[in-house]
C-alpha cells in the first residue's frame, strides 16, 4: 500500500515506518523533525522534513492510507505554546483529512489519545463514555477527533485512544512514565514517583505499530474510535515492577496531575487484535538498551527540554532528505 506518514521520526513513527516497509508498503514521511531523524535509508521510504502547517506541500497523488501521528505530543508542549498546539494538532489536521479527500485518499488514521477522557471514576473507560479533557493537550485531541470524524462521510476516518507508551525505539522518549521510571533506576540508584496511586493503561510500542498495521489490515471492517491499553496499573507498582529488575529506592512525593482512568479496550479487541508485549518486556528492554549504551538519559529524549531549545519551532521547513 502508499501509505503517507506524519510524525515518522517520533518515538512510534520510527518504529511504524520500520514495520510498514517490513510489510512492503512503501511509506513517505512527513516530519518537522524536532527531535532529528533517525530512519535508515530504505528503497521503498521518502522521507520530507516538512511541518503539516504547510498542507499544499505534503505529496498526496497516489497515497491510500494517511497515518497522522504528527502532533504537539504531551501536556508540556502543549503549554509551552498553547497557540501551536491547537494550530498542528486541531488545524492541521483539518486541511491534511481535506486534502486527503480532495485526492481520493481512501483511509486516515489519527493517534488521539486516552488522556481526553481526564479523571474518571468508572472502573472501565469505553469510548462510549463522556470526554473530559483537563489540559490544551488533551482539549486539541478531542477537538481533532471529532472534526475528522465530521468527515467520515466522505474518507474513512479511524481514531485511536492509546494509553501511555512504553518500550524502546531508536527515537527515545524518557517522558512517558515506564521509560522514564526504569532510566531513573538505572542512572541514579533511585526513583521518584509523583502521587503514585494514579492508575494509567500502559500499551507496549510494538503492541502500538501493531494497532496500527491491524487498522490497515481490516480496513472497511472498522471505523470510529478506538481505546488502545492493556495494563491499568498504578505509578507505584510500575516503580516497583522496576525495581524486581534493578535495585532503587522509590521516594513518593505530592503530585498536581490527578488524571487517574483505567481504559477498556473489548472494541479493539473485538476485531481481533492481541497484544503480545507489557511493561515488564518494556523494562527489560530498557535496561538491555541503557546497559549497552544504546540509550542515554539526555535531553534529546525529553520532548519539552528539546522543544524550549527551538527558535521558531521548525515552521514550514521543506529540505528533501
Ligand atoms: N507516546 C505516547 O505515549 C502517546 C500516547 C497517546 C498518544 N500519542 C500520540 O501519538 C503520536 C506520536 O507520539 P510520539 O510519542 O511518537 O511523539 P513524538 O513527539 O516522538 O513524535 C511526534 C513527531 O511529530 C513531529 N511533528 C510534530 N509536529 C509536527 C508538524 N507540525 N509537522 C510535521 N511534523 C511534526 C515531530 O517532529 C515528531 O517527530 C502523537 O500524536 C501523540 O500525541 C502518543
Amino acid at each position: 500500500m502508499n501509505i503517507l506518514l506524519t510524525g515518522g521520526c517520533g518515538y512510534i513513527g520510527t518504529m511504524l515506518t520500520e514495520a510498514l516497509l517490513g510489510q512492503g508498503h512503501k511509506v513517505t514521511v512527513v516530519d518537522v523533525m524536532w527531535f532529528g531523524n533517525r530512519l535508515p535509508a530504505h528503497a521503498n521510504l521518502t522521507v520530507i522534513r516538512q511541518d503539516t502547517r504547510d498542507v499544499e506541500r505534503i505529496p498526496m497523488a497516489g497515497v491510500e492510507a494517511v497515518l497522522h501521528l504528527a502532533n504537539v505530543a504531551n501536556d508540556p508542549c502543549s503549554e509551552l505554546d498553547a497557540k501551536l498546539s491547537w494550530e498542528v494538532n486541531v488545524l492541521a489536521s483539518m486541511q491534511l483529512v481535506e486534502r486527503a479527500i480532495r485526492h481520493g485518499v481512501r483511509q486516515f488514521v489519527y493517534a488521539s489519545s486516552g488522556s481526553v477522557y481526564g479523571v474518571k471514576d468508572e472502573p472501565q473507560v469505553t469510548e462510549d463514555l463522556p470526554l473530559v479533557p483537563i489540559s490544551d493537550y488533551n482539549k486539541t485531541k478531542m477537538v481533532s477527533e471529532r472534526v475528522l470524524l465530521s468527515y467520515r462521510d466522505k474518507i474513512l476516518i479511524q481514531c485511536v485512544r492509546p494509553a501511555t507508551v512504553c518500550g524502546y525505539s531508536p527515537r527515545m522518549r524518557l517522558d512517558l512514565s515506564v521509560n522514564m521510571l526504569a532510566v531513573q533506576a538505572l542512572a541514579n540508584g533511585r526513583i521518584t514517583v509523583f502521587g503514585g496511586d494514579q492508575t494509567r493503561p500502559n500499551i507496549h510500542i510494538r503492541d502500538m505499530v501493531g494497532v496500527y498495521l491491524h487498522l490497515l489490515e481490516q480496513r472497511e471492517r472498522m471505523s470510529g474510535v478506538y481505546n488502545a491499553g492493556f495494563e491499568n496499573i498504578s505509578i507505584l507498582d510500575i516503580a516497583r515492577r522496576v525495581t524486581e529488575y534493578v535495585p532503587a529506592e522509590i521516594v513518593v512525593t505530592p503530585s498536581n496531575d490527578p488524571r487517574s482512568y483505567r481504559l477498556n479496550s473489548d472494541k479493539l479487541l473485538a476485531t481481533g487484535f492481541r497484544p503480545r508485549y507489557g511493561v515488564n518486556d518494556a523494562i527489560q528492554e530498557i535496561i538491555a538498551a541503557f546497559r549497552e549504551g544504546r540509550l542515554k538519559n539526555e535531553d534529546g529524549c525529553y520532548n519539552i527540554k528539546t522543544m524550549k531549545t527551538i527558535g521558531n519551532l521548525g515552521w514550514a521547513c521543506a529540505a528533501k532528505t
